[in-house]
């Protein structure tokens, strides 16, 4: 598919921008090259944005089929730079984002550890999700703009690299991703699945795992959403013959403890020691076991979790962590001591205003409030501080009296009001405490498992 995507000349296909936005718009199926004109055209600047967006619009409204949506996929993953690695242990993980959520820096190292080669590209973070570049940049000189030579030689060499997303990777997303944003046409799930997989696959992983949220603080809040979208990211990833896992997990409250970006780092490495909060710990192992199972270095999921757990107990994961933390230019003293990571001087505990167990703590207004602190990003040219955040002393589930702590909040001494401000809103209706014990949601929903044909 991607050879024939890149020979086609558009150049000589009798299409208009206006009878393909009026076929989808009709609820039709749109070919291939239709896809691969429409694409190549915003990219060359032959379609206006104007055109783009009524595209998408429709496509929002009519959706796509599998075979339209990995067309879409391919003449966005072939708009920019497709690495390739040999071997079949090469895979990545990905997920659909949420609050809290720090799996990468967790599961990537273990898998490493496991003999799995991991070639990470990830985002920053924007809205109330955060990503992991920002949480990478507050370990003091970790460089997530390596060039990709490099990445690509330490992966193969050492199983392990993590970088940005650059201009070169898979720019048609970018634009579209901006016109996607301003028009109301983001919660598409065939736009979601070409966004996500062109990206992903661009990065020359041979299987990847993926980690759908699901719950207030995710992007596909429901359940049968989040679940049609793992079926369109599974059956795209299959198409281009990649090995899938994909789980569906739980995002109504934040994973782990720790939400902001420093704060974040010290839980992984907790976790990476063996301790840590038992929620982001056993996610990472689910999500680890996976990667060492697509690679073919484990029979059954169970025996990679098996796998996965081994190298934290024996250190071989956190040392994988020391090292590559080391070889992209960070500070790995950070593992021991961690006062070298950027952390707000201001502490302040939000104590529990009630006695019974804690029902609610919404991840949605948490991100928010972490945003707020200036943790996270409003728009994309704001800087992050990666100091100020929460530690969540409570789950959903936990009982609390009346005067404990909640949480601690990291924040600047020039916050005090909008601590203020966080407190009422938090204690008022972010996090909800009542009598009777509550049924707490499952971490993991669903996992499944697909083995491409072209790879076994
Ligand atoms: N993440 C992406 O990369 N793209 C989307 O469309 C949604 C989430």
């Amino acid at each position: 598919m991607s050879q024939e995507s890149k020979d086609t000349d558009s150049s000589t296909q009798d299409f208009t921008a206006y009878s393909i936005i009026a076929k989808k718009r009709d609820g039709g199926k749109l070919s291939s090259e239709e896809i691969k004109w429409f694409i190549s055209g915003l990219t060359e600047g032959r379609i206006a944005d104007y055109q783009m967006s009524a595209l998408l619009m429709a496509i929002y409204l009519r959706g796509m089929d599998t075979e339209e949506t990995a067309a879409l996929t391919d003449f966005m993953l072939y708009s920019g730079k497709v690495l390739t690695f040999e071997g079949q242990n090469v895979i990545d993980k990905h997920s659909t984002g949420g609050v809290g959520d720090k799996t990468s820096f967790i599961l990537a190292p273990i898998a490493a550890a496991c003999g799995v080669k991991v070639p990470m590209i990830s985002g920053r973070g924007l809205g109330h999700t955060g990503g992991t570049v920002d949480k990478s940049e507050a370990i003091p000189g970790f460089k997530t703009d390596l060039p990709f030579e490099d990445f690509q030689k330490y992966v193969i060499e050492h199983g392990i690299c993590m970088i940005g997303q650059t201009g070169e990777i898979a720019p048609a997303d970018k634009k579209i991703y901006a016109l996607r944003d301003v028009t109301a046409t983001i919660e598409s799930i065939p736009l979601i699945t070409a966004s996500i997989m062109s990206k992903k696959l661009a990065e020359g992983a041979n299987g990847l795992v993926m980690d759908v949220k699901t719950g207030h603080g995710a992007f596909m809040e429901k359940k049968e959403d989040a679940k049609k979208l793992a079926e369109s990211l599974t059956a795209t990833g299959l198409r281009f013959g990649r090995n899938m896992m994909t789980s569906i997990t739980d995002m109504s409250q934040p994973l782990g403890h720790a939400i902001g970006n420093s704060l974040e780092i010290i839980e992984c490495i907790e976790i990476l020691k063996g301790k840590g909060p038992s929620d982001c710990r056993d996610l990472s192992l689910h999500l680890a076991g996976g990667m060492v199972l697509l690679a073919g270095l484990a029979k059954t999921l169970e025996e990679g979790i098996e796998k996965a757990k081994a190298v934290v107990a024996d250190g071989s994961a956190l040392k994988v962590f020391r090292d590559m933390i080391e070889r992209q230019g960070g500070d790995p003293e950070v593992c021991e001591d961690y006062t070298k990571l950027p952390l707000a001087q201001e502490k302040t505990e939000i104590l529990s205003n009630a006695n019974g167990y804690i029902h609610r703590i919404d991840a949605l207004a948490m991100g928010l409030h972490c945003v707020d602190l200036g943790g996270g990003r409003k728009v994309q040219s704001d800087a992050v501080d990666p100091g100020v955040g929460f530690v969540l002393h409570k789950k959903v589930g936990d009982k609390i009296e009346a005067g404990e702590s909640l949480l601690t909040v990291y924040h600047n001494k020039d916050q005090q009001k909008l601590v203020e401000h966080l407190k009422d809103s938090i204690l008022g209706h972010d996090i909800k405490i009542d009598s009777k014990k509550p049924d707490v949601e499952p971490l993991i929903y669903e996992t499944h498992v697909n083995w491409s044909q072209k790879n076994v």
